[in-house]
This record gives structure tokens, C-alpha cells and sequence, in this order.
């Protein structure tokens, strides 16, 4: 009988893409991919280390496998950025685990599930990507039939003080342009209505040969691959993260040549005050982080503008925090991930102390979640009345007879309509604003 392997993903888009290589590989190799633990032979958890609880989930999850699935104890095995980090130390901390696979080793877990049937007890791959191993996805490893997440760069070289994917997931590698162009072609073949272009900081895409974007014109690589990319005729093309330092003005520029390249930019900032953009190690200030955001904000069409911020970063004081609330408060993002800073431990910021207590940074998290939203709500009233172009995803979870899907300046837009309608691209007219939301009537 073929092995089963179920994958269970946790963590940001780039892991969302990890999983779908790894089941392209272990399909190819025989394996089968399963919906479910409980039956699974082989269990592989991927996993984010980016937060400590994130981190912690981990372990807990491997006792609820271990306990669902008694009765015929699947190999369980973590890969992703808390395997590439913590690497042999696993095996001490639960002893159900066999396998550790590092970030780098999506394309060799098949050898690796050989080697625990062969009698291996442990088996552990931290190694770097191989010659030869090529980003490929099958559609059906695909997590979407209509959104596809397309890796245009690994790994990361900018060492903020509190990060610590530079270490979980190496340094920067770019793919080459000519493949990425060619996969987003097969993709429209596909049906793909909308990819994502994804990386931790896109801005850096440097890939060794110029091959592919030499027609394109674009004052960094990235702004040429953009270009690249939108001329294939993808309908929607959305793309994340966004670094400041090397955000390009030139990709607002693109944006307003291109009507595919959707009106939706992520530029976390982190933080309003330069003091702690400094110890954070960011590379940029408010002012000029500000500049970007008015060459954002004075484009030809609105572009919707979304962030992250750490509050209570060590030292961070209560003028600190000001600064930020006052960033936010000119900005007027779209939406704002808030994060309560955490000490991840190997990052330079962990040596520093930790100031502010617990209680101080949830109440600065509070509080400018309260700044966010009132932002925001002004921000989706505005829509009131207006149309949005929606790709229908699916079914929305809240009511049976609505369907759900995102506008090309990425807001959940749900509204009244029927499972027949998925992965078309339709006009919708806001009727509703919600907090995280929006609601419609499907237009004629
Ligand atoms: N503590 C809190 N938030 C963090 N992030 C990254 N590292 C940390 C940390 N140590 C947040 C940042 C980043 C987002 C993905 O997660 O805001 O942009
Ligand atoms: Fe982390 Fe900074 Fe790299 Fe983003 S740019 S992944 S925050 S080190």
C-alpha cells in the first residue's frame, strides 16, 4: 500500500508554498497526500518561528497527533523554520519525532521518509538547496484553484535586530526570471485568476542572470520582473513584502502602466520612532519611509496600503510609542498587523533588555489597535456605494448563502451569491462595511 503524508501548514505564505512543492515531490515520488492526520503514515508539521507562540505550537501539536492517531503512531516529522533553527535539539525535546527538515530541504523529504523505513531511527537534512532542484507545483498541491503563491525570492539578508528569519531561512536566493515568467504562463493556461509574487522582501529580487527582463524596462530587478510578469496577461497580480529601504518609486510607476498589477502595496514599517528604527536596524527613518508612502499615495489610482508594527520593542518609551501612533495616524492604512514584540532568541535584539512588561506592551497594543481601527472604518466606509472587482474564492464561512473573495486592493469582500460562481471576476457594490470586511450585492 502507498505511505501516506499529510502535511499540516502553519506560518506565512512562503511555508503555504513550501508545502506545495514538498507534496509535488512526494506525489512524483509515490507517496500519497492525505486530508488528515489521523490516518497519515508519515505526519510533517511546517512550521513558523517568527513568534514564540507560534514556536510553542509545535510541540503541542505533536502531542495531539501522537494522542489522535495511538493506534498506528505515524513517523512525525517538523520542517520549516523552527526544523531549520532548532535542527538536532528536537529530537531531545520529543522523542515521537524522527524527521527534522530544514527550510532548504523541500525537495529531499522522499529520501529522507526511505531512510526511517530502512531503519533509521532520526534523520536530519539543514542542508542548502541542490543544483538542479527547481521550484515546481503541481496544480493539485495548489492551495487554491484560482490563487497561486509564486516564490520570486528565498531567504533574507537585512538582519533586523528582531528577526530571525535571516537565520530560519538563509540568505537571499533569487529565482531566475525566465522561470518565473514561464510559470506564471502555464498558470494562466491553468485558469489562474490571481498569483502573488512572494518573498520576504521582494525589493532585493537579484537573480544572477538578466535573462528574461532584459526587454522590461525598471529602475531595480524587481521593478523590471514586475513588468515581465504583467505582460504575461495574468489577471491579477498582487505582491508581497515590501521592504522601504528598497521600495522603488518606479514600482508605483509600473503599477499605473499595468491595470493587472493590483492597487494593493504591503510596506511594513514596524515602527514611528527613528530611535527604535534604529536599534531595529531597519535601514530606513519615519521621514523617509513617509517620502515612499506620499509617492504611494499621490498615484494616479488609489492604492490600498496595508503595515506591520511591533510595539513595546526593547527600550521602546512611551514617546516612542507616540511617534508611532502619529505614523499611523498619517498613513492611514488599509489595515495594520500589530505584533507584541518577543525576544527570539540568536537575534541581536534578544541581547537587549527586554523594558517593557507585558502588561505595558498590551496596552500599547490595544491602544493603537483603537487608533487602526478607526482609521480603518473611515477608510471602508468610503467604499459605501462604490464597485469593486472581486475574484470569488469560495463559499464564506459565516453564511451558507454567501460567497467570499478579495477586491484587487485586497479587502475580504463577501456578498449574496452562489458556489457557481467561483473563480470568476466579478463586479460587486459595497453595501457594508465591516471591521475587517466588506459586503455587497453582486452587480448585474
Ligand atoms: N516580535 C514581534 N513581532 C515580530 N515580527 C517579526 N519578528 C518579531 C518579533 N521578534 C513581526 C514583524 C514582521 C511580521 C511578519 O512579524 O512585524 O513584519
Ligand atoms: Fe525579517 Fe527584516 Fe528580513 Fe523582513 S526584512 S524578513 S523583518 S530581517
Amino acid at each position: 500500500m502507498e505511505t501516506r503524508v499529510y502535511i499540516e501548514t502553519h506560518g506565512c505564505q512562503m511555508n503555504v508554498a513550501d508545502t506545495e512543492r514538498a507534496a509535488t515531490g512526494l506525489r512524483k515520488a509515490g507517496y500519497q497526500i492525505t486530508e488528515s492526520a489521523d490516518t497519515a503514515d508519515v505526519v510533517l508539521l511546517n512550521t513558523c518561528s517568527v513568534r514564540e507562540r507560534a514556536e510553542r505550537k509545535v510541540f503541542t501539536r505533536v502531542g495531539e497527533i501522537r494522542h489522535n492517531a495511538e493506534a498506528h503512531k505515524p513517523v512525525i516529522g517538523v520542517m520549516g523554520c523552527v526544523a531549520q533553527l532548532e535542527g538536532e535539539a528536537i529530537f531531545d525535546n520529543a522523542a515521537s519525532i524522527q524527521m527534522v527538515i530544514g527550510t532548504r530541504a523541500t525537495d529531499r523529504i522522499a529520501s529522507l521518509i526511505e531512510r526511517i523505513k530502512d531503519g533509521e531511527r532520526t534523520v536530519i537534512d539543514l542542508a542548502e538547496r541542490q543544483d538542479g532542484e527547481n521550484w515546481d507545483v503541481s496544480p493539485v498541491e495548489r492551495h487554491s484553484p484560482h490563487v497561486a503563491f509564486v516564490p520570486i525570492i528565498e531567504g533574507c539578508n537585512k538582519f533586523c535586530s528582531f528577526c530571525i528569519v535571516p537565520y530560519s531561512r538563509g540568505r537571499e536566493n533569487s529565482r531566475p526570471a525566465v522561470e518565473i515568467v514561464k510559470e506564471v504562463q502555464r498558470l494562466i493556461q491553468l485558469g489562474y485568476k490571481e498569483i502573488h509574487l512572494i518573498g520576504q522582501n521582494v525589493n532585493s529580487y537579484r537573480p544572477r542572470s538578466s535573462e528574461g527582463l532584459k526587454s522590461f524596462s525598471g529602475a531595480t530587478p524587481f521593478c523590471k520582473l514586475v513588468r515581465a510578469v504583467a505582460e504575461t496577461g495574468m489577471p491579477r497580480i498582487k505582491f508581497t513584502t515590501s521592504f522601504p529601504r528598497d521600495f522603488h518609486p518606479d514600482i508605483v510607476a509600473a503599477i499605473e502602466e499595468y491595470s493587472n498589477l493590483c492597487d494593493w502595496i504591503h510596506l511594513p514599517v514596524q515602527s514611528g520612532s527613528d530611535r527604535i528604527l534604529r536599534l531595529m536596524r531597519r535601514g530606513h527613518n519615519a521621514a523617509s519611509y513617509l517620502e515612499k508612502i506620499s509617492v504611494i499615495k499621490r498615484a494616479s489610482r488609489r492604492l490600498s496600503l496595508t503595515s506591520d508594527i511591533i510595539v513595546g520593542f526593547p527600550g521602546e518609551t512611551e514617546r516612542d510609542f507616540e511617534d508611532t501612533l502619529a505614523l499611523v495616524r498619517e498613513c492611514q492604512y488599509d489595515g495594520l498587523y500589530i505584533f507584541k514584540y518577543s525576544q527570539r532568541p540568536g537575534t541581536p535584539a534578544a541581547k537587549f533588555d527586554d523594558t517593557v512588561s507585558v502588561a505595558e506592551k498590551k496596552a500599547r497594543f490595544l491602544e493603537l489597535e483603537t487608533v487602526q481601527r478607526e482609521i480603518q472604518n473611515r477608510i471602508y466606509r468610503n467604499y459605501l456605494g462604490k464597485s469593486l472587482s472581486v475574484l470569488v474564492e469560495g463559499r464564506s464561512t459565516r453564511s451558507e448563502s454567501d460567497m467570499t473573495g478579495h477586491s484587487t486592493c485586497h479587502k475580504v469582500m463577501n456578498f449574496r451569491g452562489e458556489p457557481g460562481l467561483e473563480g470568476q471576476i466579478l463586479n460587486v457594490a459595497v453595501t457594508e462595511a465591516k471591521t475587517n470586511s466588506l459586503y455587497g450585492e453582486l452587480l448585474g
